[in-house]
């Protein structure tokens, strides 16, 4: 989940100019009971369309042959087989992909 949600901001990061700034950070923060991973990238963002999109198998903006359009369809099915949740944020530039799972209770 972790690599297809990079390698979809390498692609975003990719198709900048060659003078924009590129970056691309993974955060985590816990909470008692959630864990939550956030991956964010300074690249386009989204638009509406793919915003409302992006979980449709075979969505895709990338040529022939580069995306199939699974990555996020299938990551966020494995989410939430976990019982956690996938959704995108738009940022003030760029895009944000937020993972939300539950936190293992650790018996003591
Ligand atoms: N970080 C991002 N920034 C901008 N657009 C994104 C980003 N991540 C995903 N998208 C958009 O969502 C679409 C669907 O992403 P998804 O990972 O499901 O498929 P894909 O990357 O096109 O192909 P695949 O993952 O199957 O190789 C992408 O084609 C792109 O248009
Ligand atoms: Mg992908």
């Amino acid at each position: 989940m972790l690599l297809n949600l990079m390698s979809n901001a390498l692609d975003a990061l990719g198709t900048l100019e060659r003078s924009a700034r590129r970056e691309l950070s993974v955060n985590v923060t816990e909470t008692p009971s959630t864990v939550q991973i956030r991956v964010c990238d300074s690249g386009p963002g989204l638009s509406d369309e793919a915003h409302a999109r992006l979980f449709e198998p075979f969505y895709t903006t990338k040529p022939q042959g580069e995306g199939l359009g699974l990555g996020l369809a299938i990551s966020e099915q494995i989410i939430r087989d976990f019982g956690g949740s996938l959704r995108a944020e738009r940022a003030s530039a760029g895009a944000c992909f937020v993972i939300e799972l539950k936190a293992a209770s650790v018996d003591t």
